[in-house]
């Protein structure tokens, strides 16, 4: 059976292929809340695709949206699970809005796992820009203090999602 809704929103948040919306959408089912992508709401806001933001206004523009939106999200949807794109919560900002109005999730997964899991979709522009072992083992180094700094950690390994899901359900 499923659990009793939570009363905050969940924020997952974890690198590139950590997992986050294939579990986002487990745990949303397991805890009978809706699934948000913040990374889909950007492109619906935008009307194009990432790489395009990307490519159009570049990185920090991206970042700009990607705050505005995750703001509106958190400020204004019901209760929902929330998947964010990997840089969302390298950003004050974002990190206390998501303080004040969820409880945040780092999924956390080694560099083997995360390149592993994002070799087969290549729509994430920042793998784009050179090696992608290199580029992700410099993300780890750069963003794995502040994940550090989620309410809760999860290891995101090589089980199936459903049961990193049961996981961040027994932490909550
Ligand atoms: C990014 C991660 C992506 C997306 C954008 C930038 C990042 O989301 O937001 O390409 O900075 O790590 P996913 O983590 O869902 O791939």
């Amino acid at each position: 059976h499923a659990p009793a809704p939570l009363p905050r929103t969940v924020v997952l948040v974890g690198l590139m292929g950590a997992g986050k919306s294939a579990v986002g959408r487990r745990l949303a089912a397991r805890l009978g809340l809706p699934f948000v992508d913040a990374d889909t709401e950007i492109e619906a806001a935008a009307g194009c695709s990432i790489e395009e933001i990307f490519q159009r206004d570049g990185e920090t523009a991206f970042r700009q949206g990607e705050r505005r939106i995750i703001a509106r999200l958190l400020g204004e949807r019901p209760v929902h699970v929330l998947a964010t794109g990997g840089g969302a919560f390298m950003d004050a900002e974002t990190r206390l809005v998501v303080r004040s109005h969820a409880v945040s999730v780092w999924l956390r997964a080694d560099l083997e796992m995360l390149l592993h899991r994002t070799a087969r979709r290549s729509n994430r522009p920042l793998l784009k820009q050179g090696d992608p072992r290199e580029i992700l083992q410099r993300l780890i180094d750069l963003r794995y203090p502040v994940y550090a700094e989620a309410d809760i950690i999860v290891d995101s390994d090589e089980r199936p999602p459903e049961q990193t899901a049961e996981r961040v359900v027994a932490a909550l």
